[in-house]
C-alpha cells in the first residue's frame, strides 16, 4: 500500500511536507497546484511551490515530491510540464478537481470535468512533452455538478496516457461535505487498468481500512486528516499514534521554521492554522490555540509552544 500526502493550497507547503514526512508513513507528496495559463511560468514559481526541486525533488526525509499543474490550455500545460522537468521535477500531476469559482470560470480545475475530450487533449499534450522516465498522474473529482461523466473522464485520462489516477470521491458541487462516495471509486476501478488512488474523508486508521474495502483500492491519499492527525499515515502502516508530547516536539521544530521565514505575518498565520486543525485530535491543541489566537508575533507563539514542551518534559 502507498500513502500520498494530498496537495492542499495554502496548507501543504514545503514546511508541512517536511514535518509530515519526517513524522513518517507517507510514500509520496504532491505540491499545491501551480496555476498555468498562456505562458510558461517562471522558474521562481516552480521553486516557490516546490523548493524540493533543488534537492532531487525529495523532502528532507527522502520522500519524492511531484509537481501539480493546473490549467486548461493543452499546449501551455505541455510546455510547462517540460519546463518543470528541466528544473528537476520527477513526476507531474494534473489537477482536475479545484472547485474555486475564479479557476472554474477560466476553464481550469473541476470545470474541465464537463468535457472528457478536453481532459484527453490536455493530458495527451502533457504526456507527449514528458520524457518516458517521468510519470504522469491525474487527480479528478467525480464530476462537476453530477457524476454522469465520472467513468468517461477516468477513461479519457487513461487513454491520454495518465499512469495513475487519484479520485477525490465527490463532485465539485458536493465541495468538501461528508460523505465521500468511495463506492464510486470502485466503479472507476472497473473501467480503467491504471492504478487508482482513493481520496476523501480519511480521518482515522479505521476510515482508511473502510475506504480501501469499499473502493477496492490499495493506495490512498490523505489531506485534511494528515494535518489534524499527523501520525495518521504512520498508524495506518502499523506505527504509533503521536501522543501530545511528541506533537509538541514537532510543533517546536515547525515554529522555529516559521520564525526563520522572511514573512513573519505569514509564519504566524501558518502556525495558528496548524495548531487550530490539531484541535480536532488533541484537546491540548484547542487550549493552546485559544492562548495564541490573539498573538501577532511568531516568536511569542514559539515561546508559548516551547514553554508547553518544557512543561511536559521534552525540552532541555
Ligand atoms: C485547503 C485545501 C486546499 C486544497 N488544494 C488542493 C490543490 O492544490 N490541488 C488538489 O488537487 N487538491 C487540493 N485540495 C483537495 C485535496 O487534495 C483533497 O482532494 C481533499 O481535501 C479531499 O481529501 P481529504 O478528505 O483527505 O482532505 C485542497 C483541499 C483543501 C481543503
Amino acid at each position: 500500500m502507498t500513502i500520498t500526502l494530498a496537495p492542499m493550497e495554502g496548507v501543504v507547503d514545503v514546511h508541512m511536507r517536511d514535518m509530515l514526512t519526517r513524522i513518517s508513513g507517507f510514500d509520496l507528496c504532491v505540491t499545491e497546484f501551480v496555476r498555468v495559463s498562456q505562458v510558461v511560468a517562471p522558474a521562481e514559481w516552480y521553486f516557490k511551490y516546490c523548493p524540493e526541486l533543488k534537492t532531487d525533488a525529495k523532502t528532507r526525509a527522502g520522500v519524492p515530491v511531484h509537481v501539480q499543474l493546473m490549467g486548461g490550455e493543452a499546449q501551455v500545460m505541455g510546455d510547462n510540464a517540460a519546463f518543470a522537468v528541466e528544473l528537476g521535477a520527477t513526476g507531474i500531476d494534473l489537477n482536475f478537481g479545484c472547485p474555486a469559482k475564479t479557476v472554474n470560470r477560466h476553464m481550469a480545475g473541476a470545470a474541465l470535468l464537463q468535457w472528457p475530450e478536453k481532459l484527453f487533449e490536455i493530458c495527451s499534450a502533457v504526456k507527449k512533452s514528458l520524457p518516458a522516465s517521468v510519470p504522469l498522474s491525474a487527480k479528478m473529482r467525480l464530476g462537476f455538478e453530477d457524476k454522469s461523466l465520472a467513468l468517461d473522464n477516468a477513461r479519457a485520462l487513461q487513454e491520454a496516457g495518465a499512469q495513475k489516477l487519484t479520485v477525490h470521491a465527490r463532485t465539485k458541487l458536493e465541495g468538501y461535505k461528508a460523505p465521500a462516495h468511495w463506492e464510486w471509486i470502485a466503479k472507476i476501478c472497473e473501467v480503467v487498468d491504471i492504478p487508482v488512488v482513493a481520496n476523501g474523508e480519511i480521518w482515522t486508521p479505521e476510515d482508511a481500512q473502510k475506504c480501501r474495502e469499499i473502493s477496492g483500492c490499495h493506495d490512498i491519499m490523505i489531506g485534511r486528516g494528515a494535518i489534524a492527525r499527523p501520525s495518521l499515515a504512520r498508524e495506518i502502516k502499523g506505527g504509533e499514534f503521536a501522543q501530545w508530547a511528541e506533537m509538541l516536539g514537532w510543533l517546536e521544530i515547525y515554529c522555529a521554521l516559521m520564525q526563520d521565514t522572511k514573512r513573519p505575518k505569514w509564519g504566524e498565520g501558518r502556525m495558528k492554522q496548524w495548531i487550530k486543525l490539531l484541535g480536532r485530535t488533541y484537546p491540548e491543541a484547542k487550549q493552546l490555540f485559544d492562548r495564541i489566537k490573539p498573538m501577532k508575533d511568531p516568536a511569542a507563539i514559539n515561546a508559548i509552544v516551547m514553554n508547553e514542551a518544557r512543561e511536559v518534559g521534552i525540552c532541555a
